[in-house]
């Protein structure tokens, strides 16, 4: 027995030096963590079991035989964290680049289908040079199984990816098609084809930090939800986000205990600005109604007119999907409104109530919107909220202007509850248009136009420049102080609790892509 003990010890302790040591060292000096010290800092002490730890590649050309490596690049497994289950892959550099071959493949997937069956989020560190160059198509075959598992795991268990180093080609369509990315600023890159090839094709000079590092899917892509500072940022970022998120669909929403104390937030009744068209910082007030700091802000910098994240309230975990009055006034445009709608559908594919924060003057216009597709990527939120089942409450806190305001959560769209401010200003557009519009001939026969303008727009500011007509409808549940917000909010959410609702039978929906 000692003997084959021996030999046990001997494979695992080859499986724990992946490339070897002067692999391992190149790695370090990238300023990169080795696939087992990132699942080390990943996981709860002591949790990880690996799968599949002496695979090997099946490969022979071109003298492949004689290069195995226990573990084949990639090394899987599930653990917790926080005591948590999750299913987990982490790419290993040191042996052939992480490139993915057919065994590397079927590791991964068997984790999947497992995480699948038993309901548990999978995550994917991924550090690869893509498709095993030595194998051909069988590593092309390998990716496609993957992809296959990603979108028929995708709505059933969360799945997020985050990038350590490269990811090209069309290895980059694994974590495209999961929930969230991460991305580590100066050590990843992610695009379809690298420099040289852009280079050949359309003769631009890029590196490929500024081709496709974090900081340019942060903040011009959207492809990232996260950049972070180094890889430890990236796995405590990963931890956060799970922490907000349920184990598979079929399970609640996380919380954590709450007693309920004085909501009130008389503070938030002096925040807004007395002038209509200054800007504010939206998250201020959010900051004032939620639980203090539990704010996980999603995609940061993309799209900065909408602000999406995740956020307890009363220790329930919510998202919120909020205009941001402080950037392009919170119009809706493209990009934030396929932002926002990504996000609903996250929240509503795992029971995470939604919470809308309004104050949106309508959609931008421009031939550059117009010309790109306002319309279909616009109607992406609209889709999105429309199918949405999860509990939703809008607050109306400003402007709610135009189609935005029925795409923004509407009661006529399905949301639950809609409060507003005495500050709302609920309309099809803002006064001044308005009056131009329909009192045109009253302004333009008059003797002094603009002093006509003023008083035709006065009018129509003080017909409609307020939430009292929307809640004379019912469109508005109830008009409240801003200090009473949080409990309102509070009490809503939790009379929303059960909520069970039923959209029609159907295979699925065709929204506008
Ligand atoms: C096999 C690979 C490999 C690959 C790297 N290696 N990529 N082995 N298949 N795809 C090996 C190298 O031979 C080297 O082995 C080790 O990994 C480290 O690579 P280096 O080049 O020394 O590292 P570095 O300088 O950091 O450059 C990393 C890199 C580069 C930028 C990723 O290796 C590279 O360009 N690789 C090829 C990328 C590529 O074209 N992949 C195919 C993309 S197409 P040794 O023994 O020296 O340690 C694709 C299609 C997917 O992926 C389609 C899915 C549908």
């Amino acid at each position: 027995m000692n003997k084959k003990l021996g030999l046990l010890r001997e494979k695992r302790q080859k499986a724990f030096e992946g490339g070897g040591t002067l692999r391992i060292e190149s790695q370090h000096k990238k300023g990169k963590l080795t696939a087992r010290e990132r699942l080390h800092f990943l996981l709860d002490e002591g949790s990880f079991q690996e799968i599949g730890m002496l695979v090997a590649h099946r490969s022979t050309d071109f003298g492949m035989e004689k290069e195995k490596y226990p573990g084949d690049g990639v090394i899987t497994g599930y653990g917790t964290i926080n005591g948590r289950l999750v299913y987990v892959f982490s790419q290993d550099f040191t042996v052939f680049g992480g490139s993915l071959s057919e065994t590397h493949a079927e590791k991964i997937c068997k984790i999947m289908d497992l995480a699948i069956k038993n309901g548990a989020p999978v995550i994917g560190l991924n550090d690869s040079g893509g498709a095993r160059i030595q194998e051909g198509v069988v590593s092309l075959g390998g990716y496609a199984d993957i992809f296959y598992r990603n979108t028929l795991a995708s709505g059933v268990i969360p799945q997020i990816s985050a990038i350590m180093g490269p990811c090209a080609g069309g290895a980059v369509y694994s974590p495209a098609i999961t929930d969230f990315i991460l991305m580590v600023e100066n050590t990843s890159y992610m695009f379809v084809t690298g420099p040289n090839v852009v280079k050949t094709v359309t003769h631009e000079e890029v590196t490929s930090e500024e081709l496709g590092g974090a900081t340019t899917h942060a903040t011009k892509s959207g492809v990232t939800h996260f950049a972070c500072a180094n890889e430890i940022a990236a796995i405590q970022n990963i931890k956060a986000l799970l922490s907000y998120m349920p184990q598979n669909c079929e399970d609640k929403a996380p919380s954590v205990p709450y007693e309920i104390q004085n909501e009130l937030r008389p503070e938030l009744n002096s925040l807004l600005p007395e002038v209509a068209s200054t800007p504010y910082d939206i998250r201020e007030i959010m900051d004032h109604v939620i639980d203090s700091g539990s704010f996980l802000e999603v995609h940061k910098d993309f799209a900065e007119n909408i602000v999406v994240g995740f956020a307890r309230l009363a220790g329930r975990s919510i998202g919120i999907v909020a205009n941001q009055p402080a950037f392009l006034a919170g119009v809706l445009d493209i990009h934030s409104s396929i932002k926002a709608a990504r996000f609903v559908r996250f929240c509503d594919s795992f029971n995470i109530p939604l919470l809308v924060f309004e104050d949106v003057p309508g959609f931008l216009p421009g031939t550059d919107q117009e010309w790109n597709a306002i319309i279909t990527n616009g109607a992406k939120l609209l889709y999105a909220f429309c199918e949405a089942t999860v509990p939703r409450i809008t607050v109306i806190t400003r402007k709610a202007y135009g189609g935005a305001y029925d795409v923004m959560n509407s009661k006529h769209i399905g949301a639950d509850m809609n409060f507003a401010w005495p500050s709302a200003e609920i309309a099809v557009m803002g006064a001044k248009g308005a009056a131009e519009i329909i009192f045109k001939r009253e302004i333009n026969t008059a003797k002094d136009k603009e002093a006509k303008w003023r008083e035709m727009e006065q009018l129509y500011s003080d017909t409609f420049a307020n939430p009292y007509r929307a809640a004379e409808r019912g469109f508005i549940d109830e008009v409240i102080e801003p200090a009473e917000t949080r409990i309102k909010l509070i009490q809503a959410f939790k009379m929303l609790e059960n909520k069970v609702v039923n959209n029609p039978r159907k295979k699925h929906g065709n929204m506008p892509l």
